[in-house]
């Protein structure tokens, strides 16, 4: 499959995530393309089977958390119809920020495959069985539709 990865990122540890995410899909034999949303290449992503979607946690640690520059987000081209799986890293709690990226996915006209946090001095912790499980759940998706 063509795999587009796209991220939004302060610091660079979502960048870093969505690097690991490339390289885990593209040593499953994947064509994989990662960029942050401001330079996605939107031709490799108007082909893409899936996406990968990721931003950082913003919130007060304990409360109000939102996907970090979900108005970013929500300028990306080209996810329409597409499967497509969120990612979030985070500090030390990300409450239930991944359920937000479903909502902005959503609101893209993406399909919602789920996702996950990850927190941010654990990677590459959980990232090769979330790339797995995502890719598998795609195909499926898409052999049935
Ligand atoms: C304004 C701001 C608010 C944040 N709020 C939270 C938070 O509520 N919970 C948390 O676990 N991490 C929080 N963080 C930490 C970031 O989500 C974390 O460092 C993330 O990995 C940054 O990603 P980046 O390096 O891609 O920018 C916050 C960071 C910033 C700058």
């Amino acid at each position: 499959m063509k795999v587009a990865v796209v991220y939004e990122s302060r610091t660079g540890n979502t960048a870093t995530a969505a690097e690991l995410i490339g390289a885990a899909a593209q040593e499953l034999g994947h064509e994989v393309g990662v960029w942050p949303t401001g330079k996605a290449n939107v031709e490799f992503l108007t082909d893409a089977d899936v996406v990968f979607l990721g931003t950082w946690t913003d919130g007060i640690i304990v409360a109000g958390h939102r996907p970090g520059d979900a108005g970013r987000l929500l300028e990306m081209p080209g996810i329409w119809g597409k499967p497509t799986a969120g990612f979030v890293t985070y500090a030390v709690h990300a409450g239930k920020v991944v359920d937000k990226v479903g909502d902005v996915v959503t609101l893209l006209g993406g399909e919602w495959l789920g996702g996950r946090a990850f927190r941010r001095d654990k990677l590459p912790e959980g990232i090769a069985g979330f790339v797995v499980a995502a890719l598998d759940e795609a195909e499926a998706r898409i052999s049935t539709s």
